[in-house]
């Protein structure tokens, strides 16, 4: 008997490019926190479709948001004004600091828009510098600026020649970074918790390294949020709590909870050297996105998500030192910042994430060892110390095969 399983594998062998390793499960439904397969078995879901769904599954702000505006107007082009674009661009420039906006459709396109601004600026001041310096471990996306800052040869080989003025330091070494920066450097990159790399945030040592480097050579900073950013580590960015001051910040995934929607943050420094048809996107901004956006931040920040990433990150984080302490010979290192954890285990983590799905919670693997956790901003401590539990023994389970 072929299940609903075999016929949407079958379906997409024949007609889905092969460019994505999917874990064995068909999901078709989310409520919450939690997700659903075709047989109706419920998962808890702390990865939130790799930090994306903020607000959870089906949430009736955002459902009513994308409805209503979905009868109303979803598309106009950048050729016309429309009142969303300068509202959602006024509450990031509130929460950031960073006063002008460039929205795009996702996170790689973010980081495309940031470095060519970064280079715009020199070209306008009529010095133009080439260089960008990037950090091991670092990831930014798969078009080509963005996958000429990503460090992973496995992502970067196949597709060489790519940029060639790109430098990479070893992430958290200040003396690296201040070797390698100039005033060739136009900009350098950085996520300032690195998510693909392993939920690595960066030292308070080395982000002044990063103040220092830029004051000495006036190279531009730019802050990859689209991970860490608008909530996800108890702070609306983590460069605020490293103390920096990014002149370019990207954002992405969580902007939209599940709608396309990214954006480049811009300093008024930067902003003031950009020309009409310097970049742009047919979708960028369109209604429909910056409408879903708008609710999404409303609900972070005004309407108490932010105080519960860092209430429930708390329990989270302490429910998790204790599995790590529960599974010494396998469990290395707990990093991480409100809802955005890794767990570095001591050989790889793939086997975890078929045991955790097994037992309804679905984790992934990042950097070989480490097992990620994304949650949705809204999970409730009950809902923690549930998941968590089955996460736990998965572990057990992982562990016992060692
Ligand atoms: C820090 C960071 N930057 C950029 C990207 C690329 O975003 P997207 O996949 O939306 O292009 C990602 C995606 O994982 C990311 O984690």
């Amino acid at each position: 008997m072929t299940t609903v399983m075999d016929d949407v594998v079958a379906r997409e062998t024949r007609h889905v490019l092969q460019t994505y390793k999917r874990n064995a499960l068909t999901l078709v439904r989310g409520e919450g926190t939690r997700l659903y397969d075709g047989d109706g078995k419920e998962y808890y879901d702390l990865l939130s479709g790799i930090g994306v769904a903020a607000l959870g599954h089906s949430h009736p702000a955002l459902a009513r948001a994308v409805a209503d505006q979905a009868q109303t107007l979803i598309h106009t082009s950048n050729l016309f004004f429309h009142p969303l674009q300068g509202q959602l661009a006024q509450r990031l420039a509130e929460l950031s600091g960073l006063p002008r906006a460039f929205f795009c459709n996702s996170g790689t396109e973010a980081n495309e828009a940031c470095l060519k601004f970064a280079r715009r600026y020199w070209y306008t001041k009529g010095e133009p510098r080439a260089e960008f310096v990037a950090l091991d471990e670092s990831f930014h996306g798969r078009t080509f600026g963005s996958l000429s800052v990503t460090s992973d040869e496995h992502y970067r080989q196949p597709f060489e020649p790519l940029l060639p003025t790109v430098k990479f330091v070893k992430t958290n070494d200040p003396a690296a970074l201040t070797a390698a920066v100039s005033k060739s450097t136009a900009a350098i990159i950085a996520e300032p918790v690195l998510g693909e790399g392993g939920i690595r945030p960066l030292t308070p040592e080395f982000a002044a390294a990063l103040k220092t480097a830029c004051d000495r050579t006036g190279a531009l900073l730019i802050a990859d949020e689209v991970q860490s950013g608008l909530g996800r580590t108890g702070y609306p960015f983590y460069f605020q709590a490293l103390g920096l001051t990014p002149h370019l910040v990207s954002v992405g995934k969580a902007l939209g909870s599940g709608v396309p929607v990214g954006a480049a943050l811009i300093s008024q420094q930067v902003a003031d050297t950009i020309s009409y048809g310097d970049h742009g996107t047919t979708y960028g901004g369109n209604l429909l996105a910056c409408r879903a956006a708008i609710t999404v931040l409303e609900e972070i920040f005004d309407h108490g998500l932010a105080e519960n990433v860092k209430r429930v990150g708390a329990v989270f984080e302490q429910r998790l030192r204790g599995i790590a302490a529960s599974h010494r010979t396998c469990v290395k290192e707990v990093r991480g910042a409100g809802l955005m954890w890794g767990l570095d285990l001591t050989r790889d983590a793939a086997g975890v994430v078929p045991a955790a799905i097994e037992r309804g919670v679905i984790v992934n693997r990042t950097a070989e060892t480490v097992i990620r956790l994304l949650p949705p901003f809204i999970i409730t401590e009950a809902e923690t110390l549930e998941a968590l539990g089955r996460l736990d023994a998965a572990l057990a389970a992982f562990g016992a095969q060692a």
